[in-house]
């Protein structure tokens, strides 16, 4: 799935079930998310705006250090799961070279969050994802 020289993996015609199924297998659950446009200020990931490239958890430790809060979350990897398509252009850097992709329903993006940034660009209408972060199995490639 992840292996050596294979940082994300886009993959097609695979159910809800299929995917969280998946994920559970490649690390421990750490979150699991529903993503989309739901707010009109506070986190960029709830709002029709583009994000740049960034890391799962970079922003959320930044939040809690502001509060002299700790953020224990590890983030290892994260899978994005397309519920509702839309146009938005979700990016994905790897080694310096970033890929875009439209991510469409039954679709699944995975990668390691501590190799590739994402972001993405373009109206994200009523776009819905699943997102999961998991903490990586130590003996999990
Ligand atoms: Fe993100």
């Amino acid at each position: 799935m992840l292996s050596q020289g294979n940082s994300w993996n886009l993959l097609r015609d695979i159910t809800a079930d299929q995917f969280l199924i998946m994920m559970s297998q490649l690390g421990r659950p750490e979150e699991i998310t529903l993503v989309g446009v739901f707010d009109k200020f506070g986190r960029g990931s709830r709002q029709d705006v583009e994000l740049p490239l960034h890391h799962d958890g970079d922003y959320s430790a930044r939040k809690a250090a502001e509060k002299g809060l700790p953020f224990d979350k590890k983030i290892d990897i994260v899978g994005l799961y397309c519920i509702k398509g839309g146009e938005t252009a979700t990016q994905i850097e790897s080694d310096g070279v970033v890929s875009e992709i439209v991510l469409k329903a039954g679709e699944a993006l995975v990668f390691d969050n501590r190799k590739c940034r994402h972001g993405r660009t373009g109206s994200v209408g009523d776009r819905l994802l699943l997102r999961v972060w998991l903490e990586r199995y130590s003996d999990a490639g």
